[in-house]
């Protein structure tokens, strides 16, 4: 069901002291994905910070090619162009902080416990919630650039989504019993993202990985991890430096995995 809490950049942006990011926000009815027009507005000579945000994506899109369902007025559905000034093998390290700043919105916005699950998922109560979708990317003059795209599913009802992923998917509403304001949850959600990104350039990513950790149950114990068709069994014991997960493995090996699907337990993940 739509909500009437229709997504307004100047409402927004009232909510917002911006330090490097949301001083300049634009919203769409529709969009075929933020990401995709992120790619359009760098093309144009999109600045640091901007940030795209849609009412609805009729090709919203989630990691592995698959599809990010975004019927209207329902999700938070944007993107943030950032350029920041760093090796290409750290931009990971963008993702785990736009994962940290989702779950400290959420769980302040929604008083809720969702906990981030790598690479860059938010689960709540055991389901999806919420995903990233890391993209680089190089404006006309060859600047580098990494678009964060995130989706919410805050005002979902069951029957948005697909048969298949109600077993796996859920949003806020479903929850908690209660319609979320969107708009103010999105301002909440760019407060969090502009400063840990602030705080990022600042002092590096150790504190990033640290309340990535904290704001996840995986750590210290048993998972399985699922990349390329093999299944890999172990412990999950940190995040490295780049955002990899280092795992344990039964015979004592360690492992860096870069990519990967995990579930807790020694299940296979179905999502
Ligand atoms: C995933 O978990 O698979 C990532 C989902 C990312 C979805 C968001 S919605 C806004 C932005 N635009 C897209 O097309 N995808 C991301």
């Amino acid at each position: 069901m739509p909500d009437s809490s229709r997504m307004d950049a100047e409402k927004i942006k009232k909510n917002l002291h911006p330090l490097r990011l949301g001083s300049k926000i634009l919203v769409f009815d529709t969009l075929d994905s933020t990401n995709d027009q992120a790619r359009r507005s760098l093309k144009e000579g999109a600045q640091e910070g901007l940030v795209l945000i849609a009412e609805s994506q009729t090709k919203g899109r989630g990691r592995m090619g698959r599809t990010w369902v975004s019927p209207p007025q329902t999700g938070i559905y944007l993107s943030v162009i950032l350029k920041p000034p760093i090796e290409p093998e750290h931009l990971p390290q963008l993702t785990l902080l736009a994962g940290v700043a989702v779950v400290q919105a959420v769980n302040k916005f929604t008083h809720t416990k969702a906990q981030l699950k790598w690479p860059n998922d938010i689960l709540l109560n055991g389901k999806k919630l919420s995903g990233i979708l890391s993209e680089y990317d190089a404006a006309p003059n060859g600047e580098k650039a990494v678009i964060i795209g995130i989706g919410v599913n805050a005002n979902h009802s069951p029957a948005d989504f697909p048969q298949e992923l109600l077993p796996f998917a859920t949003s806020l509403k479903i929850e908690t019993g209660q319609a979320i304001d969107r708009l103010a949850l999105a301002a909440v959600l760019l407060g969090h993202l502009d400063r840990e990104y602030h705080a990022y350039l600042k002092d590096g990513i150790p504190a990033i990985l640290k309340k990535w950790m904290q704001h996840s149950d995986m750590f210290g114990e048993k998972i399985t991890v699922t990349k390329a068709g093999s299944v890999i069994h172990g412990t999950a014991t940190k995040l490295d430096d780049n955002g990899r997960l280092l795992i344990r493995t039964a015979n004592g090996e360690e492992l860096a995995l870069d990519s990967g699907e995990v579930s807790l337990g020694s299940n296979s993940p179905k999502a």
